[in-house]
C-alpha cells in the first residue's frame, strides 16, 4: 500500500478496534420487517435471478426483459437490456393507476414555513404539463437537460419530466459556482438549463439565475437553446429575450396529458458528476431498468418502507445522488409519502429539523453524520423539546459515523429503539450496497456491516486477495450490480482506468475497510485523493488548481484535516509567486492572502470548496519523484508531530514549513 493509504487505514483500525457493542432487533421489529433473514439465502442461491424477481415485483414493464444480465461488454453491464418502460411512469402514473392518486407523494416545507402538499395525482398531471413544456422547447429522446435548482417541488418535477421524455438529466448543485455549471453544462452538450430565480437559504434570497447567465457566457455551451425559469424568492432577474423562458408561464399552459417515452431498460436516465481524483469532474452515468430496480428494493428493504403508512424524509438535495436515488427515484417508485425541506437545519431556530419530524410524524429519516453532529453540538434539550416518537427507522449516508454520534442519533433522536441502517454506497454505485437490514441485522454502531442480498463486497489486500477476519485493506465489489454505473459520459478509457485497472476484473471503490472478527464491514474513509467534506466529496486536485488559477499562488497542495463536525476540513498549503511572497511575510500580510485565496475557491467552485485554512508556507514537502506528501502536511493541518520525512528529495523542508507557521505566518 502506498504510504498516505496505510496511515489512513491504521488510524482507523485502531480507533475502530475497540468497538464491541451491538443492537439486535426487537422482535416485534423483526416479525414485521418487510426484510426477513431468508432474503440473503435466496439471492446468495441465484444472484442474477434475484434481481430479476426484484425487477419484475418492483418496476412495472411496458415490454418484460427475458435477458437478466449481460457482461460480456464488461466493465459496462447491461441489465434486462430487452426490457422497456419509462422511469417518470413506474414513479408517478402507475400509481394513480393503481388507484392511488389521492395518497401524498411530497409534503413540500419552504424555509420561510411556506407549505405545498402534492397528491400523486397532482404529481402525474404537473410532470406530464412540464414534460409537454419542455418538449415544445425542443427537448426530446437523448437530449440532455442540466438542471440547476433549490430543494423544490419543481426540482423533483423537473427530474421526472426529463425522465419522462427520456432526455438525461444532469443535476448540478445549486452550491456550485458559475463556473462549475459551465463545465458541466459543455462536458454535457446540454439543450436546456431549468433554474430558478433563487431560493431561500438562512432567511434570505439567494440568487441562482445570475450564475447562469454568467455559466452560458462561457466556453462550449453553445448547444444550450433555453433557460426555464421557476420563479421562487421573486428577485429581480436579468431576461435574455428568445432564450428565457418563464416556469410558471408555460408549464401553467401546458396540457396535463402526456404519454410517456418508452425506452429500453439501458437507456441513459441521468448523468451525475462528482469529483474524482483529478481535476476534472466524472460524469457519472446511470440507466434506467437496473438503476430503479436497485433503488427501489434497497428503499423498500433498507428502511423497511410501508408506503401505506409510513412518512419518509431524506435530508439530502437532489443535487447529490442520495437525493437522486433516495428523494426521487427510490420513494416515488415505492408509493412512498414524503417530506422535502427546503433550507438549512437551523433556519430559523436549531430545532427545525425536529419540529419537521413532530409536524409531519415522520417514521423514516435518512440523513448524514456530519448533520447528527452538527446536532450534538446544539445540544440534546433541543431535539428533546419536540414529540419525535414516530420515527421507527434511522439511516445513515455520505461518510463513516462515528461510535459516539451512532450512539447520540439512536438514543437521543430514535428513542433508544429506532434501528440505525448506516448505508455505504457511492454516486457510481447508484443505490445502496452495504448496510444492515432493520430486523434482521444485530447493529454495531460505526459499522456498515454487511453487502446487502444480492451484492458481493469484499476487504482485499494489495494482491487482490481477501483479507481474514479482523484485517484491514481496500473495498471493493467483485460482482455486477443492476444500479452501477455504465460509464464516464464520454470516457471510456477514464472509466476503465479509475475504477477497473487497481485490481482487474473487479471494482476498486477507493475507500479503506477492516473486516471486524465476525466478518462485518468497517469503512475507514478514502484512500485516494479524495476528500469527504460534510458528506461531500471534494478533490483535492480540483481545489488545488482552483488555487493555483489565482495570479498570486506559484504552488498549492490541498489535504483533508479530520474535523469533529463536518468528518474533513480543506487546509490548503500555497506557495505564493516572488513579488507576493514578500507581503505575506507579516501575519496581517498572511491573513490577507489567506481570506482572498479562501474567497478565490469559493467562488471558483462554491461554497462548500472554501478551505478552512490556507496557510502561506515556502515550500512543499516533495519526493523525489515529484509527488507532494499530502501525509505530511495532513500532520501540520491536524497539529500532529511530523511522522518519517525521509523520503522527501529534501529532508528540510518540513522544519521550514513548520517554522514558518509557528512564527505566525
Ligand atoms: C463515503 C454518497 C462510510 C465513501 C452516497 C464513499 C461512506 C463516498 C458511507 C461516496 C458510509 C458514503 N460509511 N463512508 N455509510 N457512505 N461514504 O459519491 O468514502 O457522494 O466512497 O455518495 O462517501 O460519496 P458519494
Amino acid at each position: 500500500m502506498p504510504e498516505n493509504e496505510s496511515t489512513t487505514v491504521q488510524a482507523g483500525l485502531e480507533n475502530l478496534l475497540h468497538e464491541t457493542r451491538a443492537f439486535p432487533p426487537s422482535p416485534e421489529f423483526a416479525a414485521q420487517a418487510n426484510a426477513q433473514a431468508s432474503l440473503y439465502e435466496t439471492a446468495a442461491a441465484d444472484r442474477v435471478e434475484f434481481w430479476a424477481s426484484q425487477a419484475r415485483d418492483l418496476l412495472t414493464w411496458r415490454t418484460p426483459f427475458t435477458e437478466t444480465l449481460d457482461w460480456s461488454g464488461a466493465p459496462v453491464a447491461r441489465w434486462f437490456a430487452d426490457g422497456t418502460l419509462n422511469a417518470a411512469h413506474n414513479a408517478v402514473d402507475r400509481h394513480v393507476e393503481n388507484g392511488l392518486g389521492d395518497r401524498v407523494a411530497l409534503h413540500f416545507e419552504g424555509e420561510g414555513g411556506d407549505t405545498r402538499t402534492v397528491t400523486y395525482a397532482e404529481l402525474q398531471a404537473e410532470v406530464s404539463r412540464a414534460a409537454n413544456a419542455i418538449a415544445a422547447l425542443g427537448v426530446g429522446k437523448g437530449d440532455r437537460v442540466v438542471i440547476y435548482l433549490p430543494m423544490l417541488v419543481e426540482s423533483v418535477v423537473a427530474m421526472l419530466a426529463c425522465a419522462r421524455l427520456g432526455a438525461p438529466h444532469s443535476v448540478v448543485f445549486g452550491g456550485f459556482s458559475a463556473d462549475a455549471l459551465r463545465s458541466r453544462i459543455a462536458d454535457a452538450e446540454a439543450s436546456l438549463v431549468i433554474t430558478a430565480d433563487g431560493g431561500f437559504r438562512r432567511g434570505a434570497a439567494s440568487a441562482l439565475k445570475p450564475a447562469v447567465d454568467e455559466a452560458l457566457k462561457g466556453e462550449g455551451t453553445d448547444s444550450v437553446g433555453h433557460v426555464l425559469v421557476v420563479r421562487r424568492t421573486g428577485q429581480d432577474v436579468d431576461w435574455t429575450e428568445g432564450r428565457d423562458v418563464w416556469w410558471h408561464e408555460v408549464v401553467a399552459a401546458a396540457d396535463p396529458v402526456h404519454e410517456p417515452e418508452w425506452v429500453d431498460a439501458e437507456h441513459p436516465l441521468f448523468i451525475l458528476y462528482t469529483s474524482g481524483t483529478t481535476g476534472k469532474p466524472k460524469g457519472i452515468l446511470h440507466t434506467t431498468g437496473g438503476y430503479l430496480t436497485q433503488a427501489s428494493f434497497t428503499h423498500r428493504s433498507v428502511f423497511d418502507l410501508k408506503p401505506e403508512t409510513d412518512v419518509y424524509w431524506c435530508t439530502a438535495d437532489i443535487g447529490w445522488i442520495t437525493g437522486h436515488s433516495y428523494v426521487v427515484y427510490g420513494p416515488l417508485v415505492n408509493g412512498a409519502t414524503q417530506v422535502i425541506y427546503e433550507g438549512t437545519p437551523d433556519s430559523p431556530h436549531r430545532g427545525r429539523w425536529w419540529e419537521i419530524v413532530e409536524k409531519y410524524k415522520v417514521s423514516i429519516l435518512y440523513t448524514a453524520p456530519t448533520a447528527i453532529r452538527t446536532c450534538m453540538k446544539w445540544g440534546e434539550d433541543i431535539p428533546a423539546g419536540y414529540d419525535l416518537s414516530s420515527l421507527r427507522v434511522l439511516g445513515s449516508v455520505g461518510e463513516p459515523i462515528n461510535p459516539e454520534a451512532w450512539m447520540w442519533y439512536r438514543r437521543v433522536i430514535g428513542g433508544d429503539k429506532a434501528p440505525i441502517v448506516d448505508t455505504w454506497w457511492q454516486t457510481e454505485t447508484g443505490a445502496m450496497m452495504i448496510s444492515p437490514l432493520p430486523g434482521v441485522t444485530a447493529t454495531k454502531p460505526g459499522s456498515a456491516q454487511v453487502a446487502l442480498p444480492g451484492i458481493a463486497a469484499d476487504v482485499v489486500d494489495d494482491e487482490a486477495h481477501p483479507v481474514p477476519d479482523g484485517g484491514g485493506g481496500y473495498l471493493v465489489l467483485s460482482e455486477p450490480w443492476p444500479s452501477m454505473l455504465r460509464g464516464i459520459w464520454g470516457d471510456l478509457q477514464r472509466f476503465k482506468d479509475t475504477y477497473w485497472s487497481r485490481f482487474p476484473g473487479i471494482y476498486f471503490a477507493g475507500d479503506g475497510a477492516k473486516k471486524d472478527e465476525d466478518g462485518d464491514i468497517w469503512l475507514l474513509g478514502r484512500v485516494d485523493d479524495v476528500m469527504n467534506v460534510s458528506g461531500h466529496r471534494l478533490s483535492t486536485t480540483e481545489i488545488e488548481s482552483a488555487l493555483v488559477s489565482h495570479e498570486v499562488v506559484a504552488e498549492a497542495a490541498v489535504v483533508g484535516a479530520a474535523d469533529e463536525t463536518t468528518g474533513q476540513a480543506v487546509v490548503a498549503f500555497v506557495i505564493l509567486r516572488g513579488e507576493h511572497a514578500a507581503k505575506a511575510e507579516t501575519p496581517e500580510g498572511a491573513a490577507e492572502i489567506s481570506e482572498v485565496l479562501r474567497a478565490h475557491v469559493a467562488k471558483e467552485i462554491g461554497p462548500i470548496a472554501k478551505p478552512r485554512r490556507v496557510l502561506v508556507v515556502p515550500e512543499l514537502p516533495k519526493t523525489r519523484s515529484g509527488k507532494i506528501m499530502r501525509r505530511l502536511l495532513r500532520d501540520v493541518a491536524e497539529n500532529r508531530t511530523v511522522g518519517d520525512a525521509t523520503t522527501l528529495a529534501d529532508s528540510s523542508v518540513m522544519d521550514l514549513i513548520s517554522a514558518g507557521l509557528s512564527s505566525g505566518t
